[in-house]
């Protein structure tokens, strides 16, 4: 139950175990065909989707270094660790950040983007970075209204971390007008890790005529041009390929709006089994990721608690990242997750907690008539 890599369905596993396939094969070709029609379907968009073998921070970063160049203005929302991680990248890369920023467990303020954006009558302003679900807090940003902000800019470029929101929410490319969405295979898609997607506009393909950061096995220019031929530049995780064809069609078969019902019915059922077990949420209460939860515990070590539940349950959980290490737990409930593993969590923390003699047993049992409720609602 931790936030990726997530639970893989048997059909999955099976699909890994077969016999690896020559990767410039018509067979291979076929898949990614298939693969690349289905993640457009998935990232509701007819952009182009690349397939990179690499972790979610490669999509992120072929991103970047694709579409802007040294010295290049960028924004970039910082509320937690991976937000963190954009602002450093965009350093590195030479870039001159404005860092948007809010406390972690907060979202960021959509009104202050709107306010750079509006001051930027020269559209010094290249790009706009940011992570629509923050794994590190649990929490979601608005990024419907930012990417609204962006549009009017005209100029700059949204490229945004969904590595915990698509496939678990609505994330629509084309209607949001998103340019550059990022995403990895271990989290929504059901798949272990090694694979990221990548989703580029026609906007995005224009600005990288001129980006003149260095790159090689990230040029995306190679991946289009390859996958104009149903191809890859270099040696794809083939297996992963097999595994993401499977994961598609159990997608496919469920529909978008029943997963994106199911990732809310999950969150509920967490966010309010935790608070009948008088937790606290860390993350603000409207703005709850539907991929995550991030519980604050009060007197005891949070990293104490969540061996004895991996020891006596045998359920992981996440813990805090840096400064909140020991402070908060988090509660992955994203991509191949039933009613049984949100059920046998709240159980476990309510158990822990009476063993503690933090709560009565009373307040354990109503905890899980909550979480069933909410996994019940139609
Ligand atoms: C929101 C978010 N962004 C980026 C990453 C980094 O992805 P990876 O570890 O696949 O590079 C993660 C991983 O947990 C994440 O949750």
């Amino acid at each position: 139950m931790i936030p990726g890599p997530t639970p893989v369905p048997e059909k999955v596993l099976q699909a890994l175990g077969r016999h690896p396939i020559g990767h410039r094969s018509k067979d291979f070709q076929d898949l990614v065909e298939i693969t690349t029609k289905n993640l457009q379907w998935l990232h509701q968009t007819e952009n182009d989707v690349l397939t990179i073998t690499g972790s979610g921070t490669a999509a992120m970063e072929a991103g970047i270094i694709n579409t802007l160049s040294k010295g290049d203005k960028v924004i970039c929302g910082d509320n937690g660790k991976f937000g963190q991680r954009w602002v450093k990248v965009a350093k590195e890369f030479g870039l001159e950040v404005i860092k948007v920023d809010a406390a972690w467990g907060a979202p960021l303020d959509p009104e202050r983007f709107q306010e750079i954006l509006e001051k930027d009558v020269e559209k010094e302003i290249k790009a706009v970075i940011l992570t629509h679900s923050e794994t590190s807090t649990g929490v979601i940003n608005d990024l419907k209204t930012i990417s609204s902000h962006i549009r009017k800019h005209e100029k700059a470029l949204s490229i945004i971390d969904c590595v915990t929101s698509i496939g678990a929410c609505n994330v629509p490319v084309d209607k949001w007008e998103l340019d550059i969405v990022a995403s990895g295979s271990q989290k929504g898609y059901m798949i272990p890790p090694g694979l990221s997607f990548v989703s580029m506009s026609q906007k995005a393909w224009q600005a990288s005529e001129t980006s003149n950061l260095p790159k090689f096995y990230l040029n995306l220019k190679s991946y289009k041009k390859s996958l104009s031929n149903n191809s890859n530049p270099f040696t794809p995780a083939v297996n992963l390929v097999f595994a993401l064809d499977e994961s598609l069609k159990m997608m496919k078969d469920e529909g978008l709006e029943k997963i994106f019902q199911r990732h809310i019915k999950n969150q509920l059922a967490v966010t309010e089994a935790a608070k009948t077990l008088n937790l606290k949420l860390f993350a603000h209460e409207k703005h709850l990721s539907p991929s995550v939860t991030a519980i604050q515990i009060e007197d005891i070590d949070a990293e104490k608690f969540r061996k004895t539940i991996k020891n006596k349950y045998d359920i992981l959980l996440a813990g805090g990242q840096d400064h909140l290490k020991g402070k908060i737990f988090r509660v992955g409930h994203l991509g191949y997750i039933n009613n049984r593993d949100i059920i046998s969590v709240i159980a476990a923390i309510g158990n822990t907690l009476i063993e503690q003699n933090k709560i009565s047993t009373e307040v354990a049992g109503e905890a899980l008539k909550v979480a069933s409720f909410h996994l019940s609602e139609t």
